[in-house]
């Protein structure tokens, strides 16, 4: 179907603006409508460039509101759903779960119960649910990989509403045949990245010499995908996908976080022209998160055998566009950390030291 209408919820955040990006540019004849509430995490400004797109449309909302999410399922019949809105960091999920459960898994099921009431049985239709990999739970054995068909474990608030919502959305693939897919995706960086998250908080700090606090002993190990290639096989898997079935997304490229900060001083320590060494001084080993993770690594080879997807950037390359990315963007940076991040960073970090 050419003329498809997509819904993309949480499109004015990070992963979200760079799927939306990709459909808008790639196909000009799809309507893609952009539902974001704008919480802290959403930010118009990662779309500023799409505005005057023919194709793109913005629609300010919360999932949370049902009447409000069958409202415009009515008003604008949308043929497909790519669901990325939600709550999206383990911290905040440690301090409010409730908030996690509400958008993740109410947020979720109040926009299947919209696509069941307007699709009906009618085929050529797609609500397509971007996951973690977090719902696996945390890996102990080097030897171990979350496959497609590990058990799910989900570790901390965040994690379980995630895996909650998936049960959902394959609940209602059973119960009322609606066509979905879901994946689930590694550690994604990348330009436009709220710095609550480690790589860009860590960034913000080099730049500003502050303190980089590090979890327990730094020893957690994350697979990181730089999130242009996570969008390219959201693509893939939206048009090649096999209805009903589950891709893992990874990059193949796990570190320990301690080396991975490591890396990321010395790439700054040259963009700034500091010292070698210099960045690293900045490192300080604080109270580790409540039931911290240990390890996540992805086996992708299924939506990379079937479907041909493979990551495009090594992770030095990756990281290093990232920084230039942060870099050449001090206002977007400037303009979120001027406010109630100021209030969130000090509040978070308080009690670690
Ligand atoms: P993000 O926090 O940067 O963005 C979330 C967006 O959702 C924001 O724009 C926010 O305004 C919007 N939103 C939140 N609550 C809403 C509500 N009630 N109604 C409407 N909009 C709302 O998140 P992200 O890192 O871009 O993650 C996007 C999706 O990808 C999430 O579902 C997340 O679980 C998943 N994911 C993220 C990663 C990662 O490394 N960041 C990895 C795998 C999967
Ligand atoms: P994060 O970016 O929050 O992603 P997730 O917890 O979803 O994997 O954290 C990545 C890793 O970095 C995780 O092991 C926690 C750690 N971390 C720190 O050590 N310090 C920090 O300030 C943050 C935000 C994360």
């Amino acid at each position: 179907m050419t003329n498809k209408k997509i819904l993309i919820t949480g499109g004015a955040g990070f992963i979200g603006s760079h799927v939306v990006r990709l459909f808008i540019e790639k196909y000009p004849s799809y309507q893609i409508y952009n539902l974001d509430m704008l919480t802290y995490a959403g930010n118009l400004a990662n779309n500023s460039d799409l505005n005057d797109k023919p194709n793109y449309h913005f629609i300010k909302g919360d999932i949370n509101d049902s009447d409000f999410i069958d409202g415009i399922f009515n008003d604008f019949g949308f043929t497909d759903v790519i669901h990325l809105a939600a709550e999206s960091h383990v911290d905040r999920s440690i301090t409010d779960p409730l908030a996690f459960i509400k958008t993740n898994i109410i947020g979720t099921v109040n926009l299947l119960n919209a696509s069941r009431k307007l699709w009906k049985t009618e085929p050529n239709h797609l609500f397509y649910h971007v996951s973690t990999d977090e719902v696996y739970g945390s890996l102990h054995n080097e030897n171990e990989f979350f496959t497609e068909t590990t058990s799910y474990d989900p570790q901390s608030p965040y994690s379980a509403s995630k895996a909650a919502s998936d049960h959902f959305v394959r609940a209602f693939h059973n119960t009322y045949k609606i066509p979905c897919v879901i994946s689930n995706c590694s550690n994604n960086y990348g330009p436009n990245q709220f710095p609550e998250k480690l790589i860009p908080l860590f960034i913000n700090n080099i730049l500003t010499k502050k303190p980089l606090p590090v979890y327990g002993k730094g020893e957690n190990v994350r697979d990181w995908l730089y999130v242009k290639d996570h969008a390219i096989a959201i693509d893939v898997i939206f048009h090649n996908g096999k209805l009903g079935e589950t891709y893992n997304i990874g990059g193949f490229n796990e570190w320990h976080n301690i080396e991975l900060i490591h890396l990321l001083c010395k790439v700054m320590d040259k963009k700034l022209n500091r010292k070698e060494g210099e960045s690293a001084q900045l490192i300080s080993y604080v109270t580790d998160r409540a039931g911290h993770d240990l390890r996540y690594a992805i086996d992708a080879q299924k939506v990379m055998n079937e479907l041909g997807w493979k990551p495009s950037l090594q992770f030095e390359e990756g990281l290093e566009i990232t920084v230039d990315w942060y870099l050449a963007n001090a206002e977007w940076m400037q303009n979120i950390t001027s406010g109630e991040y100021q209030k969130y960073y000090d509040e978070m970090y308080a009690n670690r030291a």
